[in-house]
C-alpha cells in the first residue's frame, strides 16, 4: 500500500510518500522561513507559503520517488489542530488528487501524528504514556492503543514550545527559540536566576507556562542590555525550570498510574519539544526510576513533517479507519476518546 501525505497545519509544509513496509521513497519538509523576522508564525502568511510550496514540493516528490501519481493506494492530510487556512490549503490539495485518480482520502490528527510517530522505529506496548511537547500543544496522555487515547493534562495557556520560543524572543534570539536555548543553556548557569514553578501545589497533571514568560520578561526589562553571559544564564534557569516541571509531572503521572493499578513500561517523548537533549536525559532517569523506558521518534519525526501523518495513515488503515472525502479540517481538532 502507497500512501501521499501532506501536512500544512503550521509553518512546515512536507508532503512525503511511502508504504506500509516502512519504506519511505520520498520525504520533503519546507521550514517556511518568513516567519523568523516576526519571532513567531503570521498564520496569513503561512497560508499563503502553503500554497505556493505544495505544488512544487508535490511534483519533486513524485519525482524523486519515482511513482506515478496513479500508483498512490491512499492519500491523505492533517485535517487539524492546526492554523485553518494551512489546514484548508494541505486538505483541499490531498483530497483533489484523490479525486482525480479516484482514490481514497484519510483526514489525519496533527496530534495523533505525533503520538504516533515512535511507533516508526520503535516496538509499542499498551498501555504507555506520552508527553506531546509541541510549539502548539503541551499534554500527557494514556495511549490505550491506535485512536485510543486518553487526556490526563494539559497546558491551561501557553504550550511550552512557545514559552521556549517566546523567552527566545525577549533575548532578541532567532526563531525557533528552542534550539537555540539548548545551545545557550550549556554554558549557563541554571541557579543565576529564579523562575516560578506554576501549579506546583496543584497535585493534577496540568501545565502553566505564562508566569515563567512574565517572569522572564521582568528580568530582561531589569537589565540595561542583553548581555552573553545574561543569554546564557537565563537560558540555562528557563531550560532547567521547565525540565523540572516535566520532571515533577511525570513523577506525578506515574504515581496516579500506579495508584489505579495501571502497568506500564513505556513513555514516550514527541514533538519538536523532544529534540531537546537536557530535557530527554532528565526524563529518561525518572521513566527508568518506576522500571520504564524513555522512547522517542526518529529525528525526522519530531518536529511537523508529513511522514508521521502518512505513517499514521497506514496505522489507521490497519486498524480498519475508514476514509472520508467529505471531513471537514478543524482548527481544534480534538483526540482525546
Ligand atoms: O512539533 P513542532 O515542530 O510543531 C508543533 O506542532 O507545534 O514543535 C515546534 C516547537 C517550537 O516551539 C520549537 O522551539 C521547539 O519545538 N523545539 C525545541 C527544540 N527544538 C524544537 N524546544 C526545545 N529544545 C529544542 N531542542
Ligand atoms: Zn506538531
Amino acid at each position: 500500500m502507497i500512501v501521499f501525505a501532506v501536512e500544512t497545519s503550521c509553518d512546515e509544509t512536507s508532503v512525503c510518500i511511502l508504504n506500509n513496509k516502512k519504506k519511505i521513497f520520498s520525504h520533503i519538509v519546507y521550514s517556511q522561513s518568513e516567519h523568523k523576522k516576526h519571532g513567531g508564525v503570521i498564520p496569513e502568511l503561512a497560508s499563503r507559503s502553503h500554497l505556493t510550496i505544495l505544488q512544487k514540493i508535490t511534483k519533486q516528490a513524485l519525482n524523486q520517488a519515482n511513482i506515478d501519481i496513479k500508483k498512490i493506494d491512499v492519500f491523505c492530510a492533517t485535517c487539524g489542530p492546526g492554523l485553518i487556512g494551512g489546514l484548508l490549503v494541505g486538505s483541499t490539495f490531498a483530497k483533489s488528487l484523490a479525486l482525480g485518480v479516484n482514490k481514497p482520502f484519510m483526514p489525519i490528527n496533527h496530534l495523533e501524528g505525533h503520538i504516533l510517530s515512535t511507533s516508526f522505529n520503535n516496538d509499542i506496548n499498551y498501555p504507555h504514556v506520552c508527553f506531546l511537547l509541541t510549539g502548539g500543544h503541551t499534554q500527557i496522555y494514556l495511549i490505550k492503543g491506535i485512536g485510543k487515547y486518553e487526556l490526563l493534562g494539559e497546558t491551561l495557556d501557553d504550550a511550552i514550545g512557545e514559552a521556549f520560543d517566546k523567552v527566545a524572543k525577549l533575548l532578541k534570539l532567532s526563531y525557533p527559540g528552542g534550539p537555540i536555548i539548548e545551545k545557550n543553556a550549556i554554558k549557563g548557569n541554571v541557579l543565576a536566576y529564579k523562575l516560578p514553578h506554576p501549579l506546583k501545589k496543584n497535585k493534577n497533571l496540568n501545565f502553566s507556562f505564562s508566569g515563567i514568560k512574565t517572569a522572564v520578561n521582568l528580568i530582561v526589562k531589569n537589565e540595561n542590555r542583553i548581555s552573553e553571559i545574561l543569554i546564557k544564564d537565563l537560558s540555562a534557569s528557563f531550560q532547567e525550570t521547565v525540565t523540572n516541571i516535566l520532571e515533577e509531572k511525570l513523577n506525578l503521572t506515574m504515581k496516579q498510574l500506579i495508584k489505579k493499578k495501571i502497568k506500564t513500561s513505556q513513555i514516550s517523548l514527541v514533538g519538536g519539544v523532544a529534540a531537546n537533549k537536557y530535557i530527554f536525559k532528565r526524563l529518561k532517569k525518572v521513566a527508568n526510576e518506576y522500571d520504564c523506558s524513555l522512547v522517542l521518534p526518529k529525528k525526522f519525526m519530531l518536529s511537523d513533517n508529513a511522514a508521521m501523518i502518512g505513517w499514521t495513515c497506514i496505522k489507521k488503515i490497519s486498524k480498519n479507519f475508514s476514509s472520508d472525502l467529505m471531513f471537514k479540517p478543524n482548527p481544534r481538532l480534538s483526540i482525546d476518546t
